[in-house]
């Protein structure tokens, strides 16, 4: 039996880790077979890739936007070689933190071309799609102060954990396209309101991941 691709998404603070632990946790209670794992960092290289790519401004130097799109890639190219696919054909159910739509979402926001991405989309993923992606959708403002308040609780300072106007106002547009990205693929994209209370956020996650599980021939009841 093949596995069942899982992926969410959504914008930083959107509670993506909280809900993909709860997922993952009740799926082994079930007994069920899981996979969990992240983009980028998902692999030895992937851990490699994470760390140039989010300590990216530490050097000073402004990358261009070719150059972080294929380091990106890089990452979800061995991830699918090394995990996903390999897991799948095992017949498990792999949960990925952040894919593809990620890329097309923040990429995307940063100017790259939609064609650039189709190609190397093309390339990488040989037409592998996720069977569901749960998009945890929330208003910036709102997503981004929860992660100034952890990062603050991490004991970061003020000034450097501050989003901006400039940032606020791109990660505006990564919501904007995933928002577009679950119109285009409404069999695909679960979009799921992020504000509610978790424990309802859980319950709407499940709502769509239990019959997918079902159909697919895993004992979910
Ligand atoms: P991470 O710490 O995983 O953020 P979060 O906890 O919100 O998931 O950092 C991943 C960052 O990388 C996040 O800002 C989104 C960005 N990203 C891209 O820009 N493109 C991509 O293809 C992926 C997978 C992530």
């Amino acid at each position: 039996m093949e596995g069942v691709f899982i992926t969410i998404e959504g914008v930083e603070g959107s509670g993506k880790s909280t809900q993909l632990l709860r997922l993952s946790q009740r799926l082994r209670r079930l007994g069920l077979p899981v996979v969990v794992s992240k983009e980028p960092g998902g692999t030895a290289l992937g851990g490699e890739l994470r760390h140039l790519l989010l300590e990216r401004h530490a050097s000073g130097e402004t990358w261009c936007s070719e150059a972080e799109l294929l380091l990106f890639y890089a990452d979800r190219a061995q991830h699918l070689e090394t995990v996903i696919r390999p897991a799948l054909a095992e017949g498990k159910i792999v949960l990925v933190d952040r894919f593809e739509d990620s890329t097309r979402a923040y990429q995307g926001a940063s100017g790259v071309a939609e064609a650039s991405l189709d190609r190397l989309s093309e390339l990488v993923l040989r037409g592998l799609k996720p069977r569901l992606t749960v998009l945890l959708d929330m208003d910036p403002e709102v997503s981004l102060q929860r992660v100034e308040v952890r990062n603050l609780a991490l004991g970061g300072g003020f000034a450097e954990t501050r989003f901006d106007e400039a940032e606020l106002d791109f990660h505006r547009r990564v919501r904007n396209r995933f928002l577009v990205i679950a119109q285009n693929h409404p069999n695909r994209v679960a979009l799921i309101p992020a504000r509610n209370p978790v424990d309802e956020v859980e319950a709407s996650i499940w709502s769509r991941v239990a019959p997918l599980l079902r159909s697919a021939g895993f004992g979910v009841d």
